[in-house]
């Protein structure tokens, strides 16, 4: 089962430093998130099980700056995957960080891989 979601996606696995783990799969919801802290950064990690992918994102929606995105709602545009904050439902790309239905700038996008069970994280620096 586990070994089903070992996959990992970035756009460029070539500028990850280091992976970091971050908590056990159990720590996620299915088909939803939890925020992870990392330094000084909150973290968006989202369990969407439905596509059998992990994604993780910046906390904090751009909006009105509030530190929310964890606690959005995941679903699909198309093939898109994305999650809408739950204050004024603005969307974003779980895979570019895009901003879907707005002018907003982009969020962070981080890649996420699943190894024995534990969530790691990639970071450039
Ligand atoms: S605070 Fe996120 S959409 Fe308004």
């Amino acid at each position: 089962m586990i070994a089903e979601l070992e996959k990992y996606r970035t756009a460029d696995p070539a500028n990850i430093k280091y992976w970091e783990k971050v908590a056990h799969v159990d720590a996620f919801p299915e088909d939803g998130g939890a925020c992870i802290k990392h330094k000084d950064l909150q973290i968006a990690v989202f369990r969407f099980s439905r596509r059998n992918e992990w994604y993780a994102c910046q906390n904090l929606c751009p909006h009105k700056m509030q530190m929310i995105l964890s606690r959005g709602i995941i679903g699909s545009e198309g093939e898109e995957p994305k999650v809408a904050c739950p204050f004024h439902k603005q969307t974003f790309s779980l895979k570019t960080g895009k901003n879907l239905n707005g002018d907003l700038c982009d969020i962070a996008t981080y890649p996420v891989k699943v190894e024995g069970d534990y969530v790691y994280l990639g970071f450039e620096e």
